[in-house]
């Protein structure tokens, strides 16, 4: 592998050729991977339909350089460290060989239950080696892997099976979080009353809870595993072929199934994680993220795993059996690379430092965070007491849709600045524009961050509409991808971003599309009309504020917050409950019909007294009412 950016003169160098040739500057990455057959061009573009190939007709399997690439060199390496939910249960090591021999062995299961190339596979488990595993073995065979987080309702779980047609769904008996077991094979079976694609379902045995098994359909993983075969040849892909499908919330119900093909990412994530962590042979590395979302693919399974690195996977809560879970973990296992969410530090550090203190950290060189912004308050908190002030901290900025790391420092090359995102890695050209679309020059300004060239880990469509893709990234702003995020740029050029500038909402590091909880919440049959919007929560970054109208006034108001919450519950996941509802007569809207959710946002910020203009307002004595019961 090519050596990592080691000096900021360095960094600006390699920017300078990646914006002067893109198309030299990626082919140069890509030419350390195994091809079986080299590309004819690196890059096609054009961003009004939007279509985009990164290194065309190219051939290759993604999973021959995750594994098959490493097994000369680094055969009996650990790959995978896999760290239980309960302290007392034995970690699970697998070395590249020996994850190889897994991954063959289940495509062959997966080729024997019905999988081809081109199917849409759905993977609903814990954070357990399996799940890495299906992920690469889907990849093998050339089946496009769909992973739904393990905390989406059954609900969530078959809208998402039946958007992509999945004929085959992986799951578990249950799954381990903290105290919690989480009945994953019921929910999958409530599920699967509605999902007619579904031919297969694979079913892990994890937490040796009672289920029922459907003859015919549902099979054991570990039976299937006993007959299969450990020799598997990879399925030949196309660069542009699909890899896999990761659904994100939007600003409407449905959520997007954001599509990414194979080589570009490939060569993208293995190039950011080296870059950004600053990757080297011997370093323990460890991202808390959990595989159900885009962090988890790229920088627990895919990123580290081109790089040869050894990377832990844990499969429970920060704060279980108590608050000093990850110091211990850290200890233990000498990690020397930690990434996590903004989220979890601010939980941890309110935590107190009596769960700090008992560990040895010293084997810390680089932290990192992701997800959210992150206040500098818990910037410094992480800096000091976790970092005791010698571990560089990238803050690393990107989407689903972005595919890899976009906007961070790499560690300990270029300056870090608390809060700040600060710069581009090289091959990225992000810019800010105006609400019109014209690009903001010059340092100092705030707009809304685009990004005006392709980068090769770029999402390729939403699955099954592309006019919705084209829509929602390259309709906004002419010729520019537009993230939904807002930044600033500070004198030096680095950026900071400000938080989303359309109705997502970020809770504890999640999207929340705020269209998907009122619609959930609508379901009640006492419920009239809701708006949803985030405000300021100490710990979860964003909490959510929901504002309800009632078509008969509740007898009992805490009564019906639980019924609505657990409509939440079920459409959508625990996640998405709301932190606080208020009951109102009516919503504060334009003459056209429209929410105006600014007004909404500052009173569920407790500004009320500041509430700007509210005169063209179709009726503006509701606010009155609103911000006197307000919470
Ligand atoms: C937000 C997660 C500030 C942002 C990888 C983005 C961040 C959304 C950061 C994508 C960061 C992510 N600083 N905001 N370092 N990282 N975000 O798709 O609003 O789950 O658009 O991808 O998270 O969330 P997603």
């Amino acid at each position: 592998m090519s050596k990592n950016i080691n000096s900021l003169e360095q960094y600006k160098i390699e920017y300078a050729k990646s914006i002067e040739n893109p198309e030299a500057f990626w082919e140069k990455k890509a030419e350390q991977f195994s091809w079986h057959k080299k590309w004819d061009k690196v890059l096609s573009w054009d961003f009004t339909k939007p279509e985009l190939s990164w290194f065309e007709a190219g051939k290759l399997n993604i999973t021959e350089n995750c594994l098959d690439r490493h097994l000369k060199n680094k055969g009996d390496q650990t790959a995978i460290k896999w760290i239980a939910n309960n302290p007392n249960e034995q970690s699970r090591c697998f070395s590249y060989k020996e994850l190889h021999v897994e991954v063959c062995r289940f495509s062959n299961v997966l080729k024997g239950n019905g999988a081809k190339k081109g199917d849409r596979i759905c993977l609903y488990m814990p954070m357990v080696p399996e799940l890495a595993i299906a992920v690469l073995a889907c990849a093998r065979i050339g089946a496009i892997h769909s992973v739904v987080f393990a905390g989406f309702s059954a609900k969530s779980l078959s809208d998402r099976i039946n958007d992509a047609d999945c004929t085959i769904l992986i799951t578990a008996d249950g799954g381990f979080r903290g105290e919690k077991i989480t009945p994953l094979k019921d929910i999958s079976d409530e599920a699967m009353d509605s999902t007619p694609s579904i031919k297969k379902c694979i079913v892990l045995e994890r937490t040796k809870s009672k289920i029922t098994m459907k003859s015919e359909r549902d099979v054991w993983w570990h039976k299937e595993m006993q007959k299969a075969n450990s020799n598997f040849s990879a399925e030949i892909m196309d660069s542009e072929d699909p890899l896999f499908i990761l659904y994100t919330s939007g600003s409407t119900g449905k959520p997007k199934g954001i599509q990414h093909t194979t080589a570009g990412y490939m060569v993208y994530t293995e190039y950011s994680f080296r870059n950004v962590f600053q990757y080297s042979e011997g370093d323990i590395y460890w991202c808390t993220a959990d595989i159900g979302w885009i962090t988890g693919h790229s920088y627990i399974v895919y990123g580290p795993l081109l790089a040869g690195a050894t990377t832990i996977m844990f499969e429970g809560v920060p704060t279980y059996p108590d608050a000093g879970r990850f110091w211990q973990i850290i200890e233990e296992n000498k990690v020397s690379i930690f990434y996590t969410a903004p989220t979890a530090i601010r939980a941890l550090e309110a935590k107190g430092m009596e769960f700090v203190n008992p560990y040895d950290l010293s084997s810390l060189k680089v932290l990192g965070t992701v997800g959210e912004p992150i206040n500098e308050d818990a910037w410094h908190w992480y800096d000091k007491e976790i970092g005791k002030g010698n571990c560089p901290i990238v803050d690393t900025w990107w989407q689903t849709e972005t595919g890899g790391i976009m906007i961070s420092n790499l560690a300990g090359v270029t300056p870090s600045k608390p809060s700040f995102a600060t710069l581009p890695l090289a091959g990225i050209q992000p810019c800010l524009v105006d609400e019109k679309g014209k690009e903001i020059e010059g340092n100092n300004v705030e707009g809304r961050l685009c990004i005006k060239f392709p980068w090769p880990s770029m999402a390729r469509t939403i699955y099954g509409n592309h006019k919705r893709f084209k829509a929602t990234y390259f309709s906004n702003f002419e010729n520019n991808y537009f993230t939904g995020d807002g930044a600033l740029r500070d004198e030096n050029g680095m950026y900071r971003i400000t938080g989303r500038v359309d109705d997502v909402i970020i809770v504890s590091g999640h999207n929340l599309g705020t269209a998907e909880i009122e619609s959930a919440m609508d379901e009640h049959y006492n419920v009239c009309e809701t708006a949803i919007v985030g405000y300021a929560h100490p710990i979860k970054g964003n909490g959510v504020y929901a504002f309800v109208i009632c078509h008969s006034k509740p007898n009992n108001e805490q009564a019906l917050r639980k019924e609505i919450n657990a409509l939440v519950q079920k459409n959508v996941g625990a996640i998405a409950k709301a932190d606080k509802i208020q009951f109102v007569s009516g919503l504060p809207k334009t003459r056209s019909g429209k929410i105006m959710r600014r007004i909404l946002r500052k009173i569920a910020a407790g500004e009320s007294d500041d509430l700007g203009d509210i005169s063209t307002l179709l009726d503006p004595s509701v606010v009155n009412e609103i911000k006197i019961s307000a919470q």
